[in-house]
């Protein structure tokens, strides 16, 4: 059968066991040492944003995300269905309600969709957005970028600034994607709203085991964000607190770990890139199956495969080919179950889903690894042409 090939895994070749090792040698491995602060100015160089905030988790940094835009109990918070579940749940830690909403052709927020909400179940008094039928405040909108595909920032910026709406950028899969035309030419993915979110989680194109990162254009979020993860402590000596605070600050482990893999970021698109356009060769990119392009005008970090299944043209089942894949040692997945029909969130407002449940049908991610050769690719991709008779 030869050997396992899995969807995601990390890839260390770089200088990681030299970090640590530095780290540790020093003695500084917790939150405190250069490597956290270093981190930082590198994603926040990368990102071409002016500061950044290393988290534990890209959960724990869009729960500060959540705090940074000032949502709290009783708010609306507009978010996809169509995404992993940890986009969704700090709107919850923060007492907020969320209102999903479909994704478009790109598997991320539809912008026309969203635009129909504000208009048809809103109302806009005095730079305020109220959701008629509840009379709630709706304060922001989570953007998912899915699979490291860039969302239609264009217009949601757009929509966002007519109806006072702060953009919280989950942009944990999506380190690295960034516009190469239109009007935000030169924009990376996370820099695009109020605060960005990524995440250095094992399966993220970078990992710092588990890790995440805030960054946003204002100094002042910036300055809370580091205060709100380290405990908000207001006098260093004497211990005050005018706050509750987290502790959500990245270790300098992880931190070590960071900056190696940081290093390596373009090098891993390179790969990503190349391994896509041997799927794309191999199975094609029109017709009944098929891969999911990544947007136009954008230079994507191609971080996650989708193939597409037609199913009433091809005659297939999701399932049968997930099921297939692992006894040939694949690992495929099905994309995550929409988050409006899981049972914390089934009472939630869920504006007109349709596209999302269509994809949450046809779609299987297919292995992406950076360490993936050109003869694993070819295996997996005549796998799945094999299994559909082609
Ligand atoms: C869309 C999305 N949001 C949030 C997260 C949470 O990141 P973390 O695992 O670092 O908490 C992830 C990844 O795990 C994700 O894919």
């Amino acid at each position: 059968m030869g050997h396992f090939i899995p969807l995601s895994v990390p890839n260390f070749q770089g200088r990681e066991l030299a970090y640590v090792t530095d780290a540790v040698s020093q003695g500084w491995v917790s939150s405190g040492g250069e490597y956290v602060s270093r981190f930082e100015k590198q994603v926040a160089a990368y990102t071409k944003m002016p500061g950044a905030v290393a988290c534990q988790t890209g959960t724990a940094g869009l729960h500060l995300a959540m705090l940074l835009c000032g949502v709290r109990t009783g708010d609306l918070v507009i978010a996809p269905t169509l995404t992993f579940i940890a986009a969704v749940n700090p709107i919850r830690y923060v007492g907020a309600e969320p209102v999903f909403m479909d994704c478009d052709q790109s598997l991320c927020l539809d912008p026309e969709k969203l635009k129909s909400f504000c208009h048809e179940e809103c109302r806009f008094d005095d730079g305020i957005l109220i959701h008629r039928a509840t009379g709630r405040r709706v304060r922001a909108v989570v953007v998912v970028h899915v699979f490291g595909n860039m969302a239609g920032m264009e217009a949601i910026v757009d929509i966002a600034v007519k109806y006072g709406l702060l953009i919280i950028e989950d942009a944990t899969e999506a380190l690295g994607t960034y516009y190469t035309g239109g009007r935000l030419a030169g924009r990376m993915a996370g820099s695009l709203g109020h605060v960005g979110v990524f995440s250095f989680n094992g399966n993220k194109i970078i990992t710092t085991g588990g890790g995440g990162m805030l960054v946003s254009g204002d100094e002042n979020t910036l300055r809370k964000a580091k205060y709100l993860s380290t405990q908000a402590k207001d006098d260093e000596l004497y211990y005050i607190h005018e706050e509750v605070g987290y502790n959500y600050r990245m270790t300098n482990v992880q931190a070590a770990i960071g900056v190696a893999q940081l290093e390596q970021l373009e090098s891993f698109i390179r790969v990503k890139e190349r391994n896509f356009a041997l799927y794309c060769e191999i199975i094609g990119t029109d017709g009944p199956l098929r891969m999911l392009p990544f947007r136009e005008d954008t230079r994507s970090n191609h971080w996650f495969y989708s193939l597409y299944l037609d199913l009433e043209e091809i005659g297939l089942d999701r399932d049968a080919l997930i099921q297939e894949l692992e006894q040939r040692g694949i690992q495929g997945r099905p994309i995550w179950g929409l988050i409006h029909e899981q049972k914390p969130y089934r009472g939630s407002f869920a504006y007109h889903i349709e596209r999302a449940f269509h994809y949450f049908e046809r779609v299987v991610n297919l292995p992406c690894s950076t360490s993936l050769s050109e003869k694993d690719v070819e295996k997996v991709a005549y796998t799945v042409l094999e299994f559909a008779g082609r």
